[in-house]
């Protein structure tokens, strides 16, 4: 286990590695639980030697209170992955190192990936992602990088980012890590008081309701029905409920033949707000 703070530090840990050594990188924000888990033992399972990043990237955050919110909790993120494995190299810059100067973002041409859904609700969000995500691809260059599809608009944005940018990297995508209930895992969830943690389990099962009625019905009434289900759902506030195609993040019309939808789903409970998403 090594723990980094400085790029300098990185590329020369880096740059004395074998040269055949492959390197896998996970990039967070910290906060860790078993969903980033999952994606730390993916690396550990398909790469010699694993980064995690630990960066809470301000230029991702519309809301400043949102920012400053933001739960930190270094020392058992380093325990966490500690117990996980030793061979993981920690790297955990502070904004002046990772900006060195101004901390803006990159303007990006994602093709529409990033006008809907939490593009829509979150302005300026993913120039932000993308920014980070190049920057951390770039300083380490690994074989693969492991994102979540708790956030598959985000992965689908990073995969248009390298192969736009012609970044030589395997984005691998990894399913979402749930708690016992259903709840996806996310770090917002502690902001949850018990019982409203348990009753947000009600965001999946209506994800799973709405999968079954797929099937059979139109989309146009699958989304009618989610939102009639939220809206008899006290504490709890639909913010969006959209079905579209897996790839390009389009909204839906028709039902095509060979094409693969997903649901997705942004809940305020109380002042937490909440993702998820279904294939269909
Ligand atoms: P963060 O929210 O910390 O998430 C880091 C990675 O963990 C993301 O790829 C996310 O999709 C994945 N993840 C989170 N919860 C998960 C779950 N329940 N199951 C599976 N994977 C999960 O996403 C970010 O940070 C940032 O935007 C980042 C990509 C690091 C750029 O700053």
């Amino acid at each position: 286990m090594q723990l980094i703070n400085t790029k300098k530090e990185l590329r020369s840990l880096l740059s004395s590695l074998d040269k055949i050594k492959v390197l896998g990188l996970v990039p967070t924000m910290g906060a860790l639980h078993l969903g980033h888990i999952s994606l730390v033992e993916r690396s550990l399972g398909e790469n010699d030697i694993t980064v995690v990043s630990i960066f809470v990237n301000p230029t991702q955050f519309n809301n400043r209170e949102d920012l400053a919110n933001y739960p930190k909790t270094l020392d058992r993120d380093i325990s966490l992955l500690r117990s996980v494995s030793e061979d993981i190299i920690i790297f955990a810059p502070s904004p002046q190192e990772m900006y060195t100067g101004d901390i803006t973002s990159k303007s990006y041409n994602f093709e529409g990936l990033d006008t809907v859904m939490e593009g829509e609700f979150r302005e300026g969000h993913f120039n932000g992602v993308g920014t980070i995500i190049e920057k951390l691809l770039t300083l380490v260059a690994p074989t693969r990088a492991y994102f979540g599809e708790k956030d598959f608009q985000q992965l689908q944005i990073i995969r248009k980012l390298v192969q736009t940018l012609a970044i030589p990297v395997r984005i691998i995508g990894c399913p979402i890590v749930r708690e016992p209930n259903g709840l996806a895992m996310s770090s917002r969830n502690e902001r949850l008081p018990k019982a409203l943690r348990q009753e947000a389990a009600f965001i999946y099962s209506t994800l799973q309701g709405a999968k079954e009625k797929f099937g059979t019905k139109s989309a146009d009434f699958v989304m009618d029905w989610v939102r009639d289900q939220f809206g008899s759902k006290q504490n709890f506030k639909l913010e969006y409920i959209k079905i579209a195609d897996e790839k390009n993040l389009r909204p839906i019309i028709t039902k095509e033949k060979d094409t693969d939808y997903r649901a997705f789903i942004a809940v305020y409970i109380g002042d937490v707000r909440l993702i998820d998403n279904i294939a269909l």
